[in-house]
């Protein structure tokens, strides 16, 4: 690996890392280690002051490390000069922190120019990024100002990925952002990541953001000391302790929710029928089934609409149906705003359908309940001794 060839994503590794503040009684941070592998994204998290800035920051030697060490892909950064890090290691923080007597163009060139880039390298690259981030082009001459708030946190983040580092140390980059954009944001970064696959360091104190972006977690308590490191799964299934559960919330189980999708569970059938097919047919098949319900189907398997018992008692399946299939749910959907629909909605059943829009099951209430009570159970029948570890 040299040091021209940035990009390629690099392990980060924390060894007994530890941190004292000049004049301050207690550590910081306390004998941190934790290996992140490349291309992953591990969330720092925890409550305010529990040490997750600065141990981020001893990652690029904004904070230099007091004992202990960072490795980064393989080498110190104690190895490595100021100019390296800036390059290996890019870095976005809450406060956006653009420069705002410069264009957008100028704050995303910040690094290649301290770098030495020569100018038409600079303007390939700055585009490149503004292409990549969604931001229009017309808007690369303008001054942060003139950007919403979104706008501007996605120029910090084109900003840091200007030298394309191996490395992403990312500050509660959401944290200043209203709650819908920051959503917004989440979802357009983590699409964002699933292209270019960096080691991401991200700090939040939000543990509902970690279980979103993390890839791993590691949850940091008062001291700097490291409390859990697992994956979001593993900690919402069997937290390592008191502290851990606290943090984590009551609501594990529903968060759970958040991590998986509509097609993860044993979905259920429900009759399916035509229009114009004889009622008889469809009131047999309705003898035993999970689903009390016929569901109409068009002749693509597309879900036309639910057949009530009225609808029922003519001779064939009418063509126009009392109850409409809403919500339709897709495989892909992720299961809490599924359930979110289903309850949304007051209903028991939605039907689900493929990529294809065609139908490949149903989901309950009820299914979605055994899920949760079975989750709890797993988390009482597995003691924290015998829990598997990442
Ligand atoms: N530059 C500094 N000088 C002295 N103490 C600091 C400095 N930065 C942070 N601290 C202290 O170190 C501890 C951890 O702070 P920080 O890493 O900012 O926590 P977090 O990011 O989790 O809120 C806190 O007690 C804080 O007061
Ligand atoms: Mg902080």
């Amino acid at each position: 690996m040299t040091t021209d060839a940035p990009g390629e994503a690099l392990e980060v590794e924390f060894r007994e890392a530890s941190k004292r503040y000049p004049g301050a009684e207690r550590l910081a941070v306390e004998r941190l280690s934790l290996d992140v592998p490349s291309g992953e994204i591990c969330v720092l998290v925890g409550p305010s002051g529990c040490g997750k800035t600065t141990a981020m920051r001893m990652a690029n030697r904004m904070v230099e490390i007091t004992e202990g060490d960072v490795v980064i892909g393989g080498r110190s950064v104690r190895e490595r000069s100021p100019s390296q890090l800036r390059r290996e290691v890019g870095y976005v923080i809450q406060q956006i922190g653009l420069f705002p007597h410069r264009t957008i163009a100028d704050n995303v060139a910040t690094v290649p120019r301290l770098l030495g880039w020569n100018r038409e390298r600079t303007a390939a690259r700055v585009e490149e990024l503004l292409a990549l981030i969604g931001l229009d082009p017309e808007l690369a001459e303008r001054y942060p100002a003139q950007l919403s708030g979104g706008q501007q946190q996605r120029v910090g983040v084109a900003r840091a990925l200007a030298a394309n580092p191996g490395v992403m140390l990312m500050d509660e980059p959401f944290g200043a952002v209203d709650p819908i954009n920051r959503e917004r944001l989440q979802n357009e970064f983590l699409r964002l990541q699933a292209e270019l696959g960096k080691t991401i360091l991200f700090v939040t104190h939000d543990i509902d953001e970690a279980i979103k972006m993390g890839d791993r977690i590691a949850i940091m308590r008062e001291g700097g000391k490291l409390a859990q490191y697992a994956t979001p799964a593993e900690l919402l299934m069997a937290p390592a302790d008191g502290f851990v559960e606290d943090f984590v919330g009551a609501d594990r189980a529903l968060k759970r929710l958040a991590l998986m999708r509509v097609g993860d569970v044993d979905l259920w059938q429900a009759p399916l029928a035509h229009v114009g097919q004889a009622s008889g047919e469809v009131r047999r098949k309705l003898v035993g089934a999970e689903v009390p319900y016929a569901l109409v189907i068009d002749s693509e398997r597309r879900p036309l609409g639910w057949l009530s018992d009225a609808d029922l008692a003519r001779e064939t399946v009418p063509a126009r149906r009392v109850a409409s299939a809403d919500p339709i749910l897709d495989v892909g959907d992720v299961m809490r705003d599924a359930l979110s629909d289903l309850l949304q909605a007051e209903t028991q059943y939605a039907p689900v359908v493929d990529g294809g829009g065609r139908i490949a099951g149903v989901l309950s209430v009820e299914i979605i309940s055994e899920f949760l009570s079975s989750d709890e159970a797993l988390v009482e029948e597995h003691p924290a001794a015998e829990r598997p570890h990442a």
